[in-house]
């Protein structure tokens, strides 16, 4: 008898390690330290979409919506875009529930990215861009936005494009530098892709957190923009359930098709009740329009807190990340810098560094302050210390 051979996997993502949020984590788990790193909320959501969902639960909602989402919550999302942005999609051939932004980013990649094709990526950039370009065969082409002030740079972006540029992706508010693009910067956007046919991801899960009296900048204000993008957003991020992973994309009907193609085949849809809870609870705007209020009072005392320490405060623009300049105080790296913050003052933080294809040293961590006050307190009082 021949000997049973194990079969050896050739890794699509050989690159790809545990990351930075997981390590951060587990060792804050460890030391006992408050958990800065991570980005969700430590607080429940409102208990009346907690009824929502179980209501539709008990009604028996519970068997496959259909594939593009329930169309109730489609067209919850189709007047909130409108109302908010100005932009019309249908509900019907233009807007897509997602299992969180996460698949809809990746799902719109496979959809429009050939093997070959370039993808630009703005760096500090959320992590799972990346291994989706390379997952589709495409080739990310990275252009960090402006060190120190986190603007977008548009001579690099321009010189960056290329006749193989398939699509750009843009995050505003940003993560992990809580900036948000302006109205001249989405406008210089137009004008740089108006030539040519580079379609736009625009992920804007953080759509309800700007702050200082400024505006979400969705490109579904910009008819040129939104004519050329997939929007992309979450409901985990705007009702604090990052677990139920429930998200949406709206594109113009000819990507929402190719969208859909993949997303047939993939998770094909996404789960019933919470869709169903969440298209009732959208009836009401106030959740979303107060996000802004609700997580600039977090942000404004972990800020003011904070200016008692000599870590340097950068601008928070848009999310609910701060970030921070350490480097009056340590001339360690980003990584080795959070792992002291960690073990020995007990507040994780995420380094910048890991938002980089290859480490870029700038000296700045990123705290995350969707925390209860409690939390927030504890972290600041061991802040203290700096
Ligand atoms: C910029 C950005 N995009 C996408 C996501 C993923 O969102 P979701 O949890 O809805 O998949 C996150 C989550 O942290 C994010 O920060």
């Amino acid at each position: 008898m021949a000997t049973a051979l194990t079969p050896q996997i050739t890794s699509r993502l050989p690159q790809v390690g545990t990351t930075i949020f997981t390590v951060m984590s587990a060792l804050a788990q460890q030391h006992g330290a408050v958990n800065l790193g991570q980005g969700f909320p430590d607080f429940d959501c409102d208990p009346r979409l907690l009824d929502l969902v179980n209501q539709a639960m008990r009604k028996g909602l519970n068997q496959y919506p259909p594939m593009a989402g329930v169309e109730a919550l489609r067209e919850a999302i189709a007047r909130k875009i409108g109302s908010l942005y100005g932009g019309e999609y249908d509900p019907g051939s233009e807007i897509t529930v997602t299992a969180g932004a996460t698949q809809a980013i990746l799902t719109a990649i496979l959809a429009i990215v050939h093997p070959g094709d370039e993808v630009i990526v703005l760096d500090p950039a959320y992590d799972s861009y990346e291994p989706n370009i390379v997952l589709a065969g495409g080739r990310a082409v990275h252009v960090p936005l402006t060190p120190g002030s986190f603007r977008p740079d548009f001579a690099a972006l321009c010189a960056a494009l290329s006749p193989r540029t398939r699509a750009l992706i843009v995050n505003t508010p940003h993560n992990p530098s809580a900036t948000a693009w302006t109205a001249e910067e989405m406008q210089r956007l137009a004008e740089l892709l108006r030539p040519t046919e580079t379609l736009l991801i625009a992920d804007e899960v953080y759509e309800h957190m700007v702050y200082d009296g400024g505006r979400h900048e969705s490109v579904a204000r910009h008819a040129e923009l939104a004519a050329r993008s997939f929007i992309v957003s979450s409901f985990g991020k705007t009702f604090h359930v990052t677990g139920w992973k429930v998200g949406y994309v709206a594109a113009p009907r000819a990507f929402t098709e190719e969208f859909r193609k993949v997303h047939q085949f993939n998770v094909f849809t996404v789960n019933t009740p919470m869709q169903h809870g969440l298209a009732a609870y959208l009836e009401d705007p106030a959740p979303y329009l107060g996000l802004s209020a609700f997580y600039a009072a977090k942000r404004d005392h972990f800020r003011a807190g904070l200016q008692a320490t000599r870590l340097r405060l950068l601008p928070c623009e848009g999310s609910y990340f701060q970030c921070v300049d350490y480097s009056a105080i340590s001339e360690l790296d980003e990584n080795a810098f959070c792992r002291w913050l960690t073990q020995e003052i007990g507040v994780a933080a995420i380094p910048l560094a890991a938002f980089y294809p290859s480490p870029f040293e700038q000296s700045i961590v990123r705290f995350c302050f969707a925390k209860t006050a409690t939390t927030l307190d504890e972290a600041l009082s061991r802040l203290a210390r700096l």
